[in-house]
């Protein structure tokens, strides 16, 4: 493909910088759709496997190094170069659930305890807990029907997996027909899928022989060797699989879940050797302890040791917190640890413009796998350890966690290692990063955030998939996707673009739309005219595509009602940075505006650069007015009387009020009335509201109750 950007295809992963390493993911993403589109869809492939896979380990290496860019429709998201998007979905008939953790002693003598409490269960009386490894591989989930496998899933997001049918049929672990009979009729047995650190080693050998992809981890390995379309793929990978809990079963499994484990594997799965029954806190910490000795020797990935409640009645009993059983608890080995360098302190800017400090190390080996980055999570981080440039560090990983720095080997720090100085501008847009105070806590918060969300490299393509998204500018057949393509051929680098696409289409020798992949005379022409048909658009609905933190539909609202038309709320928040204190004054004297919304309007619209984008939009859209209707006041929708003689204002003036308030007012009571406001001599009409049943107030009340609104 010749594009511009073919230079950067030759800059090592490494040596790229946050911009490049962007546009570079956005290159491979486009790059590689067009070769999978070609293999899968056309079955015409335009470059060799070895080629293919080159791009797609430059890809997965690249996005190791800048985590933050990964972009949502990142080629490694569809596992094995097959897209996910080839799998039918499959509905649990019961969710997959996941596990609480315990990461010490004391966690699970409480989850002993709690279970115990739980069930009021006496002193002296046992409750028994299973414990087995907790296997690192994927789980998944194999329905019988008529002893016979009809379908497999895999967890997704626990209600719907992918059905991944075809390739656990080339599972040698898997029968294909349950042994035995008197199975229940449907049963769904789950384990999990994995691969042995023998295979892997040779998988990874193959591969690397072949010149192909090589696998970070047996996971890894395992949950790409299963997620492959060609089943076939899948056939020659060595997978394996240990069966430890069921879903769906037409009849009951068991009294109790060793016994269940022990009739599964009766009907010919494999279960775990290594399991045992414990009567008590103890007896499962000295399993614990053997299961770890024992670990190197398993010849598979464990990550720790998951404890099961034994009786099936009393699991019923303790149910579900949220996402995970009351019943069950894994409890995770610890973090494996290295020690290593740093070379570097990265600044990334995420989606939403948070400064994320990635530590730069000397790549070090930790638990299997190379790690040359670390998070730093956060500048208090950073400030708490004192972690500074060329100091010695403690890198830790545990499992799928992003690796850590725990801590500085202060013996070894170099002499001239000066304290970090954490950035106080974005380092993609250079705006102002500002920690804003949290509303609920009222402490400053622990993210530094760049204030120039529209103009912010790192963040504009999410703020303009926002700018045009339902509830904001809502243009028809402009959605995410298309915001993307257009950010990626550099059509559009701000919202004020996407008006100006019609007299740009096809300029300077440029392919017109209409020309372009997936449109055509017809749909280019519609877009630009949906386009067209927003160039007027409601104040509280421009203020919420802006995408300002903090403030949402119902803040863009109340700002809007506030001051009734964008001219005179620029007007407020225009200004240089010395004026923010005034603004947010009065700001956060509206109604329902805290100082943290009122914080953060004050912070964009004094970034110039914000400005600007607003400013440059302005020429190409008209916003009108607000009228300022409470919709949502204590008295919208009610039917509201008032009679007799009001002393604090006019009738003409009371229901001018009221009506702006959404309420409606009538002259005379009946059933449907909700509300009499009676001042002194009211009469015939007090009667009726007696009559009906209708709450009369007098007239302070009412002011009351429409004071906020
Ligand atoms: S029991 C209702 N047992 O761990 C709980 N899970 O964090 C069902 N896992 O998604 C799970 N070994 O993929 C259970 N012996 C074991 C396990 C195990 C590994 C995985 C499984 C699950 C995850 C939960």
């Amino acid at each position: 493909m010749t594009t511009p950007d073919n230079d950067l295809a030759k800059i090592a992963p490494d040596a790229l910088t946050a911009g490049q390493a962007r546009d570079e993911l956005a290159r491979l993403a486009r790059e590689i759709a067009a070769h999978d589109a070609a293999y899968y869809q056309a079955d015409a492939p335009v470059v060799s496997d070895a080629d293919y896979d080159a791009l797609r380990r430059r890809n997965s290496a690249i996005e190791a190094l800048f985590p933050d860019l990964v972009r949502a429709d990142s080629p490694s998201g569809r596992v094995g170069a097959a897209p996910s998007a080839g799998f039918g979905k499959i509905a649990h008939a019961v969710p997959m659930l996941s596990l609480n953790n315990a990461f010490g002693e004391e966690d699970v003598f409480e989850f002993v305890q709690r279970v115990r409490k739980f069930l009021k269960v006496p002193d002296e009386e046992s409750v028994f807990f299973t414990a087995e490894p907790k296997i690192d591989g994927l789980s998944i989930s194999l329905r019988y029907e008529g002893g016979l496998l009809a379908s497999a899933a895999t967890r997704g997001d626990g209600r719907v997996g992918e059905d991944v049918t075809a390739n656990i049929r080339t599972v040698k672990d898997i029968p294909h027909e349950l042994a035995g009979n008197g199975w229940p009729d449907p049963v769904e047995v789950r384990g999990e899928i994995y691969m042995s650190h023998a295979d892997f080693a040779a998988l990874n050998d193959a591969q690397q022989e072949a010149g192909d992809k090589v696998f970070a981890n047996p996971r890894n390995a395992a949950a790409g060797s299963l997620r492959q379309l060609d089943a076939e793929i899948t056939r020659r990978r060595p997978l394996r699989f240990f069966a430890y809990a069921w879903g769906e079963t037409g009849s009951a499994i068991a009294d109790t879940q060793h016994e269940a484990l022990e009739r599964i594997a009766s009907w010919g799965f494999p279960v775990q050797e290594f399991f045992r029954l414990c009567r008590d806190g103890g007896e499962i910490l000295s399993f614990y302890g053997e299961l770890q000795q024992a670990r190197p020797r398993l010849g598979y990935d464990i990550d720790g040791v998951v404890y099961k409640v034994d009786r099936l009645d009393l699991q019923q009993r303790l149910g579900f917190v949220s996402r995970s059983p009351r019943w069950a608890i894994a409890h995770k080995f610890p973090a494996e640890k290295a020690i290593t360098i740093l070379r570097d302190i990265e600044i990334q800017v995420g989606r939403t413009g948070a400064l994320t400090p990635v530590a730069k190390l000397v790549p070090v080996t930790v638990g299997g796998v190379v790690v040359s980055n670390a998070t730093l999570h956060n500048q208090d981080e950073i400030e708490r350890k004192d972690v500074r440039i060329g100091d010695t560090v403690v890198v830790q990983r545990a499992g799928d966690v992003i690796p850590q720095i725990v801590e500085v080997v202060l013996a070894e720090r170099p002499a001239d290692a000066e304290p970090y100085e954490f950035p106080q501008t974005c380092p993609v847009c250079g705006s102002h990063a500002v920690r804003e105070i949290n509303e609920k806590t009222g402490k400053v918060d622990v993210v530094r955030r760049c204030t120039g969300g529209l103009v912010c490299p790192a963040q504009i393509v999410e703020r303009l998939k926002h700018f045009v998204s339902r509830n904001a500018f809502d243009i028809e057949g402009l959605g995410e996707k298309q915001i993307a393509l257009f950010w990626d051929e550099g059509l559009i680098r701000e919202p004020a673009d996407i008006f100006t696409l019609r007299a740009r289409d096809g300029a300077d020798g440029a392919v017109p739309l209409k020309e372009r992949e997936g449109f055509g005379e017809v749909s280019a022409g519609k877009l630009f005219d949906a386009i067209d048909e927003r160039r007027e658009i409601e104040f509280d609905r421009f203020l919420f595509a802006l995408g300002i933190r903090h403030v949402g539909e119902t803040n863009a609202r109340r700002l809007a009602r506030a001051y009734g038309s964008l001219a005179a709320f620029l007007d407020a928040v225009s200004g240089e940075v010395d004026r923010r204190e005034d603004m947010i004054g009065e700001l956060s004297a509206i109604e329902g505006i805290g100082e943290a919304v009122a914080g953060s309007v004050a912070e964009f619209f004094t970034e110039p650069r914000n400005r600007q984008v607003v400013d440059n939009l302005l020429d190409e859209v008209a916003v009108s007015d607000m009228a300022p209707a409470a919709r949502n006041s204590p008295v919208s929708g009610k039917t509201v009387v008032f009679t007799g003689s009001l002393e604090k204002m006019t009738r003409a003036e009371a229901k001018a009020r009221a009506e702006a308030m959404g309420a409606k007012v009538s002259g005379t009571v009946s059933k449907v009335t909700d509300l009499v406001v009676a001042g002194p001599g009211a009469g015939s009409k007090l009667k009726q509201a007696e009559k009906f049943g209708v709450e009369v107030i007098d007239e302070d009340r009412w002011l009351a109750l429409i004071a906020g609104a």
